[in-house]
């Protein structure tokens, strides 16, 4: 069989360079790409400067993709921001924060999925997983711009599935929890706002990258056949109660 390809976008990061490491052992071709291009060299024989937000750049990217190797099989849609810790309720969000944050969430996707969905209708199938957050199916207090991106990226994930698993084309969201990565980073290393986290979690830690890159994998093996429109939750039973 041909190696399959996958592309995956904010490779640079926690949970983008865990999967990118987990579907090279799969023995997929893995093209990493992020804003901050020099930083996925190292990650794969394949990586791309790709600023999910620009249409311009989307295209070119994955024209060069496309023109490398013929077609995409899995896009994971990973790239996310937070917004700054400015970037609270709807009151206080300044309205470019609110628009950075839903450009990069959900634009992002969009732009990405868009781009490759004709090749993929052409192969006659394909998949995109799109890492959301718990924060789409549930409100963060005080997230305001985050948690309304996160919503609007599952949704997303559904509208691509219903418009397109006839085709072949699988579409499902992951909804990780609190993962220890560059973005939480801040929050995890003070002791007590850890422990805080922790208590709220009945396995009693935070997730670490390779849980979520598990859940890629699995997505992007072809098993889990029947998953389309689906937001896999992985947060320990964090929201469970
Ligand atoms: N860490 C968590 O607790 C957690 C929880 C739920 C969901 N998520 C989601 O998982 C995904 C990955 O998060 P992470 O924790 O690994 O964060 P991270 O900050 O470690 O990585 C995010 C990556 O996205 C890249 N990026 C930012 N803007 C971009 C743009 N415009 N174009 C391309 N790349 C861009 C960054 O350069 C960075 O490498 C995000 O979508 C995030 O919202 C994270």
């Amino acid at each position: 069989m041909k190696d399959r390809i996958a592309v995956v976008t904010g490779a640079a990061g926690g949970i983008g360079s865990a999967t990118v490491r987990r579907l090279l052992a799969d023995g997929l071709q893995v093209v990493a790409t992020d804003v901050e291009g020099a930083s996925v060299r190292d990650l794969s024989e394949h990586h791309i400067a790709l600023d999910v937000t620009n249409p311009h750049d989307v295209a070119r990217a994955m024209g060069e993709i496309l023109d490398r190797f013929g077609r995409v099989d899995v896009l994971v849609n990973n790239a996310g921001i937070t917004g700054s810790q400015e970037a609270t309720t709807a009151g206080e969000t300044a309205i470019e924060e609110f628009d950075r944050v839903m450009a990069v969430n959900v634009r992002g996707p969009f732009l990405c999925a868009r781009a490759l969905l004709p090749a993929m209708v052409d192969a006659g199938g394909g998949q995109i997983i799109t890492i959301a957050s718990v924060a789409g199916l549930i409100a963060f207090p005080g997230r305001c711009a985050y948690t309304t991106s996160k919503g609007a990226a599952v949704m997303l994930a559904r509208s691509l599935a219903v418009d397109y698993g006839h085709l072949g084309i699988r579409s499902n969201a992951i909804c990780p929890g609190m993962v220890e990565t560059p973005m939480t980073q801040w929050r995890l290393d003070q002791p007590d706002l850890r422990a805080r986290v922790e208590s709220r979690i009945p396995i009693g830690r935070v997730a670490q990258p390779d849980d979520i890159a598990d859940a890629v994998s699995v997505l992007a093996s072809g098993r889990l056949a029947y998953a389309n429109g689906s937001a896999i939750v992985l947060d320990g039973g964090w929201s469970s109660w």
